[in-house]
């Protein structure tokens, strides 16, 4: 492995262009909104060596993340008739990934596409995922010998529309954070984002009238504190904005119910309150369909469980798309490293009605301290593989979620060694926790000190939602046959 690195410093020291070599943690996924939010930089400024297999042999193109190719201008700018995805195979005889680094020392026809020469500092990653490396744009050709092309269909960000909704059931937890919120925060800055409190969807299950109102509003505090800004991204309380119901009362004439009575989420929902199976819990997924079809919404920040609900939202819009016309895009789900928080129990997910699974946005170092003390672990001197069920898997999650350098590394080495020291990691662990979680808070004691720019914030939010939301709904109803 060194040895890779240094022949990539060698070549770039060489080339006398200035640089930043960024070890990566072992735990990083391989996607680039991972990296862009480990970076802490935006869409524009990663980059993706992409490898296309062509009747010309193998290519590689630099293009920045935001972007996207027109393939035919691709085809035409490099001269090939054929242009498809190198595989897992061609790659591998390669001996290589995509990934910026590695190209460094690839023999391959390189191409840079023009856009990402309108940046300043790009940050690309290998392949493998072991390192990343900054440099100023306008030296990629030098290192590398790239033809310049302009091959760009549109740039997506900033056009690509977001949509996610967090449901008003109080406080927000960890695992809300995790799994959504962090995710809404890497994607405000380049796209059209619509952040929800999603108030109907909390009244499919038992609630409280009376408390109700101040859920909303926690939710809409926890989301300005956690740092979603208003001036980036939409912030919209469902039930506010009635063109949600009306849409999914229409998407409703398209969609059979059989498929909705077997879809988890609802079975699981049954079992938990079998005395309060009411129709709108049925109907939730239509809601949620409608919620983002809504926006056209094309990308949705959510945890992994939602994915039955993802694909009645894909069905809702091909089904529109067939019946009346091209009108909804198909969303799919944005996947960030949190999609799937772990029990502090040991078993199951993360979730706010599981006592003593959860660690709240608001919980002080103490009390997170003890909660992580109650995760159940072993005597820590099996060695071996680190669990992947059970409370010691939940503490190596977190870590991996919460992980700044290779402390998680150093951590399931002493696993694997059987000399591990829970003590040690629940306090590392509650420290990581708490140094996220406390700017948080003071920020969110500042929004409550101040609800008169809450407030404003959310009639702002009210007045761009229902402007797009009456549009969509024109042309839905036109398109039914509804008279308007
Ligand atoms: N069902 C989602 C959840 O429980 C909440 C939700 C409702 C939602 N409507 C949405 C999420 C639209 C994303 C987009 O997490």
């Amino acid at each position: 492995m060194k040895n890779k690195i240094q022949l990539i410093e060698d070549k770039l020291k060489k080339s006398g262009i200035k640089y930043n070599l960024i070890p990566l943690p072992e735990s990083l996924p391989l996607d680039i909104p991972s990296h862009v939010m480990f970076y802490k930089i935006t869409f524009s400024q990663a980059t993706a060596t992409i490898l296309y297999k062509t009747d010309k042999g193998i290519v590689a193109i630099q293009r920045r993340a935001d972007t996207k190719f027109n393939l035919e201008k691709l085809k035409q700018a490099i001269g090939v008739k054929q242009l498809e995805f190198a595989s897992e195979s061609d790659l591998r005889e390669l001996g290589t990934k995509n990934g910026l680094v590695p190209l460094f020392g690839l023999q391959v026809k390189y191409f840079i596409d023009k856009k990402v020469l309108e940046q300043g500092k790009i940050y690309g990653s290998s392949g493998d995922g072991l390192f990343g490396l900054a440099i100023q744009a306008k030296d990629l050709p030098k290192v590398n010998n790239g033809q310049i092309i302009d091959v760009t269909e549109r740039p997506i960000l900033g056009k690509k529309r977001v949509y996610s909704g967090v449901r008003a059931t109080g406080r927000l937890h960890l695992g809300n954070y995790l799994g959504a919120v962090k995710g809404m925060l890497a994607l405000q800055d380049d796209y059209d984002c619509t952040f929800s409190v999603v108030d109907l969807h909390a009244m499919t299950t038992p609630y409280d009238p009376k408390t109700l109102k101040d859920s909303i509003r926690s939710v809409i505090l926890d989301f300005l504190s956690a740092g979603l800004d208003p001036e980036k991204c939409r912030l919209e309380i469902q039930s506010q904005v009635p063109q949600h119901t009306e849409l999914s009362f229409l998407l409703a004439t398209l969609y059979p119910l059989a498929p909705l009575e077997d879809l988890p989420t609802f079975k699981d929902k049954k079992a938990q309150y079998p005395k309060n199976v009411n129709t709108a819990l049925l109907y939730y997924p239509i809601l949620m369909a409608a919620d983002v079809l809504l926006y056209k919404g094309e990308l949705v920040p959510v945890g992994i469980d939602q994915e039955p609900h993802m694909e009645v939202m894909r069905e809702c819009a091909r089904k529109f798309n067939q019946v009346y016309g091209d009108t909804f895009p198909e969303p799919y789900r944005f996947k960030t490293m949190g999609e799937y928080v772990p029990s502090l129990t040991g078993a199951g997910k993360m979730s706010k009605t599981v006592e003593g699974s959860f660690i709240n946005l608001n919980d002080d170092f103490e009390t997170i301290k003890r909660k992580l003390a109650k995760v159940p672990t072993d005597a820590g001197t099996t060695g071996g593989d680190v669990p992947k069920i059970g409370g010691v898997a939940t503490l190596f999650v977190l870590l991996a979620l919460f992980n700044r350098d290779d402390m998680h590394k150093k951590y399931k080495q002493d696993y694997m060694d059987g000399k591990i020291r829970y003590g040690e990691l629940k306090a590392f662990l509650s420290e990581r926790i708490y140094d996220e979680l406390k700017p948080i808070q003071e920020k969110r004691k500042y929004f409550e000190e101040h609800p008169k720019i809450v407030d404003e914030i959310l009639k702002m939010g009210n007045e761009k939602c229902l402007k797009i939301a009456e549009e969509t709904m024109k042309e839905v109803k036109e398109k039914m046959g509804l008279s308007i």
